[in-house]
């Protein structure tokens, strides 16, 4: 029934434009702004992106996962799986059940992604589909055996317009077509990390700059007549948040280095103990009140990040705001990776194309959310997962979407609508087999005013 409709909408776009090459199967282009802030939107002038949104559809903050930082997020987006469960959990790690490092410049190693299926697989995996990727953590990675289709290995210096452009060759002339792709750029969070996110002038001519780089995307989407039928998510990772030199904790002033191995530094230090965890622990625990420190059975439940080999005995949780270092060392004026309940850790997330609606805005979803909405656009089963279908469900053309209030609305309409219509048909009842003198009367009475009672 459904793609009956869907059919016939397209016989009837076909017949208007005389344009005969729309895919039959939806497309979705997932976009990623790294470290785009969620009050960016709010705080600089980004007339594109606003332009975008109007168009469709946008949440304006995210809640991202444990720990806020790049690698975990962006692959939690594309399995929908909190880090303890996909496996990404630092952008730096160790595993030391086989002695293996991972780095972002040394992430090749299938081992540290297999935990989990990315959406692009799952979609390559079906019949006369393919992938594509213009870079995003893990698309230049063989997982479970498969990387996209079409995909550029990592370099940052590929410049923007290269990334758009192929990835939309890519998604205009593939066979078979390329259903799901993805676009990586690395900023706002490059110069979210040199400036801070408080340096308003240097910080709005980056996002001038990238609110730029959505207007050529927009535009690239109608040249190449794909704007209407493309779906299209502009999101990001995580937040950013204003650092300083006068909170700074110096791990070195409170343990000696020899006493353990530091996995990952700030804001989350991940701690391997090289002797006696608890006489470590209680070192570190000291040390400073700017920083939470737990054993790893100990971390807060709502992180859900404990049940991973690859977190170590003790992490040191930051304070907003505040660095772990061991000694002096240079400082980066803005960082994330902090809780993330914090706002200045969430990201947002926009979309517009023929699967989303127009003109709506919602508060917030999970960055786990948004991978069973996206299998839902491209007609995927998921994954086992973490998200919520039902979140995302306002956001979408094809779902009913009622919230509370609305819905007590309509029950007290419907209960009053009720009552009413029982109390008619009691009156026509009582009408009706009115033949004695006496129920007359009281029928007359009843007839001046059917709403009460
Ligand atoms: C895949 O494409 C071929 C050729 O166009 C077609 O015959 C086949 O039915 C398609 N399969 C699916 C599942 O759409
Ligand atoms: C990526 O790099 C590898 C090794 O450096 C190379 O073999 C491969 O062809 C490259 N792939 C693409 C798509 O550029
Ligand atoms: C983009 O496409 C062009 C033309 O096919 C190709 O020469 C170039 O290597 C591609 N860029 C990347 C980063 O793969
Ligand atoms: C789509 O249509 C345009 C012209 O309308 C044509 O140039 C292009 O080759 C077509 N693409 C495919 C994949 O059929
Ligand atoms: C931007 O940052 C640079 C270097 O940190 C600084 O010198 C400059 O004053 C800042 N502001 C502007 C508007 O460039
Ligand atoms: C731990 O550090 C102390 C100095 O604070 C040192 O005496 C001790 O040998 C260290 N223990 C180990 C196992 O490295
Ligand atoms: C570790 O150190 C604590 C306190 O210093 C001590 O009570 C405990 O017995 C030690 N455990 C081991 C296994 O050495
Ligand atoms: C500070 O730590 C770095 C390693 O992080 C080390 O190379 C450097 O020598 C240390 N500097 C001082 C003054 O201890
Ligand atoms: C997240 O999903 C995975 C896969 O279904 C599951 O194993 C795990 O228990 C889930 N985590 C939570 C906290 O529900
Ligand atoms: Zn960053």
């Amino acid at each position: 029934m459904k793609l009956l409709v869907i059919l016939l909408f397209l016989g009837l776009l076909t017949g208007c434009s005389g344009n005969s090459n729309y895919s039959l199967t939806p497309q979705l282009l997932l976009v990623s702004f790294d470290g785009f802030r969620a009050d960016y939107l709010k705080n600089y002038d980004l007339p594109h992106l606003q332009n975008f949104i109007k168009e469709g559809v946008l949440v304006e903050h995210i809640t991202n996962v444990f720990i806020t930082k790049t690698f975990p997020n962006h692959y939690s987006i594309v399995t929908g799986l909190y880090e303890e469960s996909h496996g990404i959990v630092a952008n730096t790690m160790y595993d030391d059940i086989t002695k293996k490092h991972f780095s972002e410049s040394d992430d090749k190693d299938s081992f540290w992604w297999n935990g989990a299926v990315p959406i692009w697989v799952t979609n390559q995996l079906q019949e006369n589909r393919s992938s594509a990727a213009a870079m995003w953590p893990g698309t230049d990675v063989l997982i479970h055996n498969i990387t996209p289709s079409y995909f550029m290995n990592y370099s940052s210096s590929v410049p923007f317009e290269e990334r758009l452009n192929n990835v939309t060759t890519w998604l205009s002339s593939s066979n078979p077509p390329v259903t799901f792709a993805t676009l990586y750029w690395e900023e706002p969070d490059a110069s979210g990390h040199t400036y801070g996110p408080e340096d308003k002038e240097n910080m709005s001519r980056v996002l001038k700059e990238i609110d730029d780089l959505i207007g050529d995307l927009v535009q690239k989407l109608k040249v190449l007549g794909m704007w209407e039928n493309l779906n299209v998510i502009i999101t990001s990772d995580h937040g950013m948040t204003q650092c300083s030199e006068n909170r700074v904790i110096h791990l070195d002033s409170c343990i000696d280095r020899s006493n353990y191995s530091i996995i990952d530094l700030t804001p989350v230090a991940a701690i391997l103990p090289k002797t006696n965890i608890t006489e470590v622990y209680d070192k570190l625990k000291h040390c400073n009140h700017h920083m939470n420190v737990y054993l790893k059975e100990d971390i807060p439940n709502r992180f859900y990040y404990r049940h991973n080999d690859r977190i170590q005995p003790i992490i040191l949780v930051a304070d907003e705001g505040w660095t772990i270092a061991l000694n002096k060392s240079s400082l980066k004026l803005g960082d994330h990776g902090y809780d993330n309940s914090l706002p200045s850790m969430h990201p947002f997330l926009a979309a517009h194309g023929p699967a989303f609606r127009r003109g709506y805005r919602q508060s917030t979803i999970n960055t786990v959310d948004i991978y069973p909405m996206m299998c839902h656009i491209l007609g995927l089963k998921p994954q086992p997962n973490n998200g919520t279908f039902s979140h995302a469900k306002c956001l979408l053309v094809d779902q009913w979407c009622i919230n509370l209030p609305e819905v007590i609305g309509i029950v007290i309409s419907a209960l009053l609508l009720l009552t009413i219509l029982t109390g008619l048909i009691i009156c026509m009842q009582s009408r009706a087999s009115a033949s004695r003198p006496f129920s007359r009367l009281q029928l007359q009475e009843d007839d001046d005013d059917p709403l009460i009672g």
